[in-house]
């Protein structure tokens, strides 16, 4: 299947809310993704087909030099086709270049996303108990850390667009 990364605008809205609706029971709303878009500090990616449907999306928070995976999901019929692994691995490559750290909390029982964090070099470094609701259930911590060998106080990260 073809599809595109691109960097999420208006046009997406829509279609992130639904697949939002889909995947979690406490979803974004469109507003709420709306509010994104105005955030210097938020990077959200989107995974289009050729007619410009949203088939996944991942966003990013950076705080300085730490980066915060919010939210990852694919539409259950374009899943397994490694469309999470491509967008997760345009954070971690930014990560690369200007991060400490990415980190993010996933279900306990979510064995996919664990499994997709764990193929992208991310380990469990942490437990958050009664995290989530609808249901009730812990958040396991996971990161992924960087190293930037050579690097000096003085190598501030400069601005940088991810796509
Ligand atoms: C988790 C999710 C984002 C994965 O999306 P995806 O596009 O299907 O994942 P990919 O195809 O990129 O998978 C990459 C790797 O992750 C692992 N993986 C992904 N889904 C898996 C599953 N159902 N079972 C086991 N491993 C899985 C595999 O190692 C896979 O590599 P492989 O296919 O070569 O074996 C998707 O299942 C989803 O949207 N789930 C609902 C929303 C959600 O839970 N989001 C995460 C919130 S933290």
């Amino acid at each position: 299947m073809n599809y595109n990364i691109v960097p999420m605008d208006r046009s997406h809205l829509r279609g992130i809310a639904d697949l939002e609706r889909l995947c979690f029971t406490t979803p974004l709303t469109e507003v709420m993704l709306e509010q994104e878009l105005y955030l210097d500090h938020a990077s959200y990616l989107v995974a289009e087909d050729e007619n410009g449907q949203v088939v996944g999306y991942a966003g990013l928070h950076v705080v300085l030099d730490e980066g915060y995976i919010d939210n990852v999901a694919v539409s259950p019929d374009y899943r397994r086709q490694g469309i999470a692994r491509r967008l997760v691995e345009v954070f971690c490559r930014f990560g690369e270049e200007r991060l400490a750290f990415l980190t993010l909390e996933v279900r306990a029982s979510n064995k996919a996303a664990i499994a997709l964090y764990d193929h992208l070099g991310f380990l469990p470094e942490g437990r958050r108990r009664g995290y989530y609701e609808k249901p009730r259930e812990d958040a396991i911590l996971m990161t992924r850390r960087f190293s930037h060998e050579g690097e000096t106080a003085s190598d501030s990260p400069e601005e940088s667009p991810l796509v």
